[in-house]
């Protein structure tokens, strides 16, 4: 199957109309000479960005603990014969932990029932097995919740499954003409969603409980619960969910938070891409600015489903995508609790859910939308969070305020809310309640004037000092002609539009990505106002492609490109993962296949971590509490394999070469899977 169903989110354009960057330097009067003067120099582009002439960004801490101290791994290289497994640096070991289709070890007879990837996958099957395409996870210790002294030998893992390759699922090399059933498209739907498993350290190592009171799949058609401020709202209401307040379902799962209460945070991205409908009945009702401002469109990304499904119908149930893009609050230590979609935080193509907790206990949600000149925000909760008695922070996520960034020329920043009344979001301008504000977060945040980025998506943030770091994987249309912005009145075209260059985004065509970072005023992680600051630019040192200085980057160290999962170990160690498509070739010629790399936040020096399978990337990242073992994700190895064959790129993990696997070593397809990672002598992972 293509990469379609992987989108790079450049099918779409977004049509908003805000000032970048560059207007805000036009009307910013008290610097503005000498900010032309830097852009024109190419000064911002350097480490730091504006600090040296602007407000001066405060230096960030070293890590504690031992340091990074491991060997750097080479880059996975076409020209050295690529290497289609999981490799760490020597010292380390990594085998998979479970796959897709494997038993996740629900009580009774499937316990221990793997799937036989020969086959199609079923619904059936798919209820008690691994879902496809795993991306954000999370590790909570046993005994207790949301309190220190966790354990690190046993512990409920939760991760996502962010979408499937329906070719896989089928059998089928040509899904497009393939005589689509009902039954297959429910077998899809059952692949999405979040899977919770018990590990356990068995003998050293960690192993998936079998059977578990805890083991558990959520999918994209379980029921749910929708709170906030825009449950039951009339854009919500469908004639399956007349109430607005019950949801068949998440999609499209992304990343990931947690919170310290013990809760599960996954994110709906791309879930535009299931909704379709036919030609004729989009003749007789054409997209409205609505949909075309969150990229939902008559053919979707080719799922097909809206032909076997009338809920992906968006003329038949024109709501139902209003019902996703959503973040959903899960319970991993309750296995009957219902699912709860947060409306509070906001509709968009939720991307992370980085939480931070102040020193006077607020909690503030940190969550990115992952398009091109889309846009980043916050939730900051109204209730603290209290830290000994679990039941009251059930529904913090329910009452606050949601915020959109513009990051100021200075290197200053400021929240802005999205309040209903405030700001524009008036009903004169078609914001009819709190509700609507939510419902049409981008269209709100494209009123208020927020920053247009290059596509926000994982965000970190450090464990002692509460700098947020973000990354913002790529961006092919900024500074590309002719120059637009997203319009004020929301009727952009999602990833349409193709803003210049900014202080923040400060490369045209920006192929690498960078990583961004900032400090909350006063440490107040409630804070309307921050100051930023670029960590890094990532690219190839060694580039071929034309300037130069636009596509080498300014990494210290291992090169990197593409960065998505970012995450802060308990040390402060600062983990990247990427996720690129053209392992080897093309722009990663130099840089090789995707990986795990991490920098220290003080020195920003990079060391190559891991290198990862062919055609997959690396997605998901958390330890032990102790630190001692790591679990990191593998997303779709051997994408692009059509027609050649399902193995024609990867035979990842059943080749064998990262442990056995369920397949008794025999290859079918290749499987996305979670990887778990040791020090050979015990050691923290980084070391
Ligand atoms: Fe699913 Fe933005 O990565
Ligand atoms: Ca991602
Ligand atoms: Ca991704």
């Amino acid at each position: 199957m293509t990469s379609v169903f992987h989108p790079t989110n450049d099918e779409t354009i977004n049509p908003s109309g805000n000032k970048s960057i560059r207007d805000v330097m036009e009307s910013f009067t008290g610097r503005r000479g000498f900010l032309k003067g830097t852009l024109a120099t190419g000064v911002v582009t350097g480490l730091g960005g504006f600090s040296s002439g602007a407000m001066a960004y405060p230096v960030s801490p070293a890590p504690g603990g031992g340091g990074i101290t491991f060997a750097s791994i080479g880059p996975n290289l076409n020209s050295i014969g690529f290497i289609d497994a999981v490799n760490v640096p020597v010292g380390y070991t990594a085998k998979v932990l479970i796959g897709w289709g494997d038993a996740i070890g629900r009580p009774g007879a499937a316990a221990n029932m793997h799937w036989n990837a020969a086959t199609p996958m079923t619904e059936a099957v798919q209820l008690t097995t691994f879902g496809q395409h795993n991306d954000g996870m999370h590790f909570f210790g046993f005994p207790a919740v949301g309190v220190s002294g966790l354990s690190s030998d046993r512990g409920l893992f939760c991760v996502n499954h962010e979408y499937v390759d329906p070719g896989l699922h089928v059998n089928s090399a040509s899904y497009g003409s393939h005589p689509l059933t009902a039954a297959e498209v429910a077998a899809q739907i059952a692949s999405h969603g979040i899977t919770v498993i018990e590990v356990r350290k068995v003998s050293g190592a960690m192993t998936v409980v079998r059977p578990s009171p805890f083991a558990r799949r959520i999918t994209g058609k379980t029921p749910m619960l929708m709170t906030g401020p825009a449950a039951g709202h009339a854009m919500l209401k469908t004639a399956a969910d007349p109430t607005g307040t019950q949801v068949l379902g998440t999609l499209n799962n992304c990343a990931h938070g947690y919170t310290p209460w013990g809760t599960y945070l996954t994110c709906e991205e791309n879930f535009n891409g299931y909704f379709g409908t036919t030609a004729a009945k989009l003749a007789g009702t054409p997209l409205s600015n609505l949909e075309r401002r969150y990229g939902v469109s008559g053919g979707g990304f080719g799922y097909r489903w809206h032909e076997q499904d009338s809920r992906f119908d968006i003329r038949d149930n024109p709501n139902e995508p209003n019902r996703f893009g959503w973040v959903v609050e899960i319970d991993p230590w309750n296995p009957n609790s219902m699912p709860v979609k947060r409306t509070a935080l906001g509709r968009f193509k939720h991307e992370s859910a980085g939480h931070v907790i102040g020193t006077d206990n607020t909690v503030t949600v940190y969550l990115g939308d992952d398009e091109r000149n889309d846009y980043m925000y916050k939730f900051v909760c109204a209730n603290k969070f209290n830290p000994t008695n679990r039941a009251a922070n059930r529904n913090l996520l329910d009452t606050g305020t949601l915020y959109v960034a513009r990051f100021n020329a200075d290197g200053t920043g400021v929240w802005l809310p999205l309040v209903w009344n405030q700001g524009g979001l008036t009903p004169a301008n078609g914001f009819a309640d709190q509700g609507e504000v939510l419902i049409r977060a981008r269209q709100a945040a494209d009123r208020l004037g927020a920053t247009m980025m290059d596509r926000p998506e994982w965000v970190a943030v450090h464990p002692t000092t509460r700098e947020v770091y973000l990354t913002l994987t790529n961006n092919n249309r900024r500074g590309t002609t002719t120059a637009s912005s997203n319009n004020p009145n929301g009727t952009t075209t999602a990833a349409s539009a193709r803003p210049p260059v900014d202080a923040t985004n400060p490369r045209q065509d920006n192929r690498y990505g960078h990583i961004l970072r900032w400090n909350e005023d006063g440490g107040n992680v409630g804070a309307t106002t921050f100051m930023w600051d670029i960590f890094m630019e990532c690219g190839d040192k060694a580039t071929a492609l034309m300037p130069t200085a636009r596509y080498q980057g300014n990494i210290n160290g291992d090169d990197l490109g593409a960065p998505d999962g970012l995450w802060f170990d308990h040390d402060g160690r600062l983990w990247i993962q990427t996720d690129q498509q053209g392992d080897g070739t093309g722009d990663w010629v130099n840089i090789g296949g995707n990986m795990m790399s991490v920098a220290d936040p003080s020195t920003r020096e990079v060391k190559r971590f891991l290198i990862s399978p062919r055609n997959c990337e690396v997605t998901g990242v958390v330890n032990t509490p102790d630190g001692k073992t790591m679990f990191i994700g593998i997303q779709h190895p051997g994408e692009d394999w059509a027609p050649a064959g399902f193995t024609s790129k990867s035979t990842w993990p059943d080749s064998g070469v990262n442990g056995p696997t369920t397949q008794g070593g025999v290859v079918n397809k290749p499987r996305s899977s979670v990887v778990v990672i040791t020090k050979d002598n015990g050691g923290v992972i980084g070391t």
